[in-house]
């Protein structure tokens, strides 16, 4: 028995589910950039294992850089971003980008991210996140590619967290509230 699992009150979407999902994301994306070789920005660490699984579901030409943004928020509330841990490593401008991120809650984080990539003069930024959280949004903000909504529950698994805790589970559910109350 998985010890996780029993700190999860709802699975909202399996293996089976997510795969399914970033089939039709990836082949969205290998058809809105065919011809293209689109610069894919991982967001640490939370987008991390939904970047490993949907540049596999991508079949053209890809190059692949990775951020971290560190955020005021701790436990189950966040703040915003702070400031840049990992800058990007590729030279983007005049490039394709697509800003990979696990979720979609105040939407602070996002902002903070799309206006620091627009510095560096890239010809187009689109956004794809694995989760929105559309309830929570502080800001009006657009990005192109969703894989699910979710209500304002807290999320853990596939990549994100709680107190660095549960990003290896394999699907997205619900922590308890008992967890973090
Ligand atoms: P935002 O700036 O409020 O949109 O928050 C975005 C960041 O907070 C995400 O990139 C996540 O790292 C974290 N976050 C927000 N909601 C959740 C959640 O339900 N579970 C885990 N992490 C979350
Ligand atoms: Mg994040």
């Amino acid at each position: 028995m998985n010890q996780m699992n029993l700190d999860i009150s709802a699975v909202l979407f399996d293996e089976h589910k997510i795969q399914a999902r970033l089939r039709e994301i990836g082949s969205q994306i290998s058809s809105d950039y065919a011809g293209k070789v689109p610069v894919l920005i991982g967001i640490l660490k939370g987008g991390f294992i939904f970047m490993a699984d949907l540049v596999r579901a991508i079949d053209i030409y890809v190059e692949m850089d990775f951020m971290a943004v560190s955020s005021y928020g701790t436990g189950t509330t966040s703040t915003g971003a702070g400031k840049i841990r990992k800058d990007i490593d590729i030279n983007v401008e005049g490039r394709d980008v697509i800003i990979v991120e696990d979720i979609v809650d105040s939407g602070l984080s996002l902002q903070y991210i799309k206006d620091y990539v627009w510095k560096h003069k890239p010809a187009s930024v689109r956004v794809c996140v694995l989760l929105d959280k559309p309830t929570a949004h502080k800001l009006e903000i657009e990005f192109e590619y969703v894989g699910f909504e979710v209500g304002n529950e807290f999320v853990v698994g596939y990549g994100l967290d709680y107190g660095e805790l549960y990003r290896n589970l394999p699907y997205i559910g619900i922590l308890k509230e008992e967890m973090y109350s």
